[in-house]
């Protein structure tokens, strides 16, 4: 099956997203999506008619913005993108940094999708300032028009009419969940230690997402969370706390370029994780949750 693709994003789950989707109901009333970056899992559940409804947020506003405009308004989006990338014509990279800096200033979001589509590898890169500093990609041009309008047509025919998107943080997506609800989660998770990650806008803290999930458990909702990973021996990430009780599964992500350069054949492994409440739907046995750690009371 084709799943239109808007464009490339860096940890898209475009490629997993058939995988992932043998762990979610084969239908549900509203698909939550609280990290969608490019909202690779709603769109391949929108393609199979897995869900009634939709919900995208991404923390990153541009990108949320982004989002809305090629579910809402796809011919203006398209259009503009049209004559940014012919603006080209002059100075590809001088245009592609004057551009950069605009974006910069002003968060447009026509402007973003330009970048994404322009710059190397498809991958955002931000510095401390919060400022998009990746580099134009110097061997390609970019997604040509024509077949820029053709998906975000396709994307926008998928979501139109039956999807919200918004721009919070997740946890104020979670809390306004509902029992009906299937939340796939896509957090960022390297660096778990810190809040900042250059790859994306904002970063996330290893604690306030494990407190998150554990409400949710106590709310009875389900849902599903890619998380850690491992290539060969060398994990990516810190694995979720077995007292959580999620059902954990390994799903093969393909050969790792990275080893196959340094002459090893190694395979890329993401976990994937599933709430108690989902697992018993599919008939996942999810482990015996272990205690929870107490908290040893400080003497001094
Ligand atoms: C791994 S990417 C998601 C990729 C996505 N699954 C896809 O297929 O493109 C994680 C996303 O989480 C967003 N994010 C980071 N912190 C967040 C937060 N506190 N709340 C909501 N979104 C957040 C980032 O902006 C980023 O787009």
């Amino acid at each position: 099956m084709i799943v239109p693709q808007p464009f490339q994003y860096q940890g898209s789950k475009r490629a997993l997203a058939p995988l992932i989707l043998n762990y979610l109901p084969a239908k549900c009333r509203r698909l939550v999506d609280p990290f969608a970056g490019s909202a690779a899992m709603t769109l391949a559940c929108a393609a199979r008619m897995r869900a009634d409804r939709y919900w995208i947020n991404d923390l990153n506003k541009p990108l949320a913005e982004l989002l809305n405009l090629i579910i809402n308004r796809p011919e203006e989006l398209a259009d503009a993108y049209a004559q940014l990338w012919k603006g080209e014509a002059e100075d590809a990279l001088e245009h592609f940094y004057t551009l950069r800096e605009k974006f910069n200033r002003t968060q447009e979001p026509k402007l973003f999708l330009y970048l994404l589509a322009r710059c190397i590898k498809g991958a955002v890169r931000y510095n401390s300032e919060g400022m998009f500093n990746q580099s134009p990609d110097k061997r390609r041009l970019g997604t040509r028009p024509e077949t820029m309008r053709q998906n975000i047509m396709a994307v926008s025919r998928l979501l139109r009419g039956r999807t919200v998107v918004t721009s919070h943080d997740f946890r104020d997506v979670l809390a306004a969940a509902e029992p009906e609800d299937v939340i796939y989660m896509d957090p960022p998770y390297q660096g778990t230690s810190g809040e900042r990650d250059s790859r994306y806008l904002a970063g996330l803290s290893f604690d306030d997402f494990v407190v998150a999930l554990d409400c949710l458990n106590a709310r009875g909702l389900r849902y599903a969370v890619s998380y850690d990973g491992r290539t060969g021996n060398k994990h990516y990430g810190e694995p979720l706390p077995s007292y959580l009780g999620l059902a954990h599964v390994e799903l093969e992500a393909g050969r790792s370029t990275q080893s196959t350069l340094l002459g090893r054949e190694e395979h890329t492994v993401e976990s994937l994780y599933i709430s108690p409440a989902l697992a018993a739907e599919i008939g996942v046995i999810p482990p015996r949750a272990s205690r929870r750690p107490v908290k040893q009371p400080e003497l001094f």
